[in-house]
């Protein structure tokens, strides 16, 4: 039997960021969106397949261990978007943006707007975690919405009937509302499914505001901060603080299709803005 790992369902990465941003389209009709599903592209629903029947609890703890020690790697900002951006896919170099690009983008549309330096910070650094896929994991554990671990699952995740796939679903004590979770116990101590998320929340924290951590760490848990789903494990504090999480996904989603960032114009902007919050290298 040939493993799911083995299998990369997306011919880029980017194709699953694309189905997010059609799913929230502005100006969507309520038909259109609740048609999404069926308009996805077979690649994209093979992909949610993969990650809804694989990411387990004990997968996200073992994940965790892995990486969140970030005793991986010493690297600055810049070495470490260098080399996400050696991720060769199947993508048109004339017309699909590189990861770098993808980056300076989100930043620049959060520039124009006038917002605080570490918000634009946080757009540059949001999609870095995406090494992940050079470290070898399965597209599956990279990108995808992302959901908690060890409680039931919401049908607000997108293909919510992908899960009975999931070994978790045979284990009573994690398909309760609260599972192994108390009410409103705060997402610090809630496991999401893992992902670039995580990790560059996790390689970036001790550097940057706690509105941009959340940003980070949060930006793919489209359940909650675009559904409401999963209230009953959040507190005030994070209640509060997706805010921020909801004003990046803004930027996140609608910055691509504007033009092309003219990268060597502006990179002594970001060169400068990265040295502010970060040391020259930074444990991964
Ligand atoms: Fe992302
Ligand atoms: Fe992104």
């Amino acid at each position: 039997m040939k493993h799911l790992a083995d299998n990369a369902p997306l011919k880029q990465l980017d194709e699953w960021d694309d189905f997010v941003a059609t799913r929230y389209r502005q100006g969507k009709s309520e038909e259109e969106f609740r048609n999404y599903k069926t308009e996805a592209n077979p690649t994209v629903t093979e992909f949610y397949r993969q990650n809804h029947a694989q990411q387990t609890f004990d997968f996200v703890l073992e994940k965790k261990a892995e990486y969140c020690s970030l005793s991986r790697d010493k690297k600055s900002i810049w070495e470490m978007a260098e080399y996400l951006n050696t991720l060769v896919d199947d993508s048109d170099p004339d017309t699909d943006l590189t990861q770098i690009e993808h980056l300076l983008q989100t930043a620049e549309a959060i520039r124009k707007d006038g917002h605080p330096r570490w918000f634009i910070l946080t757009g540059f650094l949001h999609d870095l975690g995406k090494v992940l896929c050079l470290y070898g994991e399965p597209q599956w554990a990279v990108v995808g919405d992302t959901f908690p671990v060890g409680c039931e699952y919401s049908d607000q995740v997108v293909f919510p009937e992908f899960f009975a796939a999931n070994p978790d679903i045979k284990i009573p004590a994690y398909q309760t509302e609260y599972g192994i979770y108390k009410p409103h116990c705060g997402l610090d101590k809630v496991h999401l499914s893992f992902g670039h998320d995580e990790y560059i929340y996790q390689a970036t924290r001790k550097y940057v505001p706690e509105e941009a951590q959340y940003m980070l760490r949060y930006h793919s848990f489209y359940a909650a901060h675009r559904h409401g789903a999963y209230r009953q494990l959040m507190n005030d504090h994070d209640e509060s603080l997706f805010e921020w999480v909801r004003k990046f996904n803004a930027y996140d989603l609608y910055s691509k299709g504007r033009e092309r960032p003219k990268t060597q114009e502006i990179l002594p902007y970001y060169e400068e803005l990265v040295s502010e919050f970060f040391p020259s290298k930074i444990d991964w």
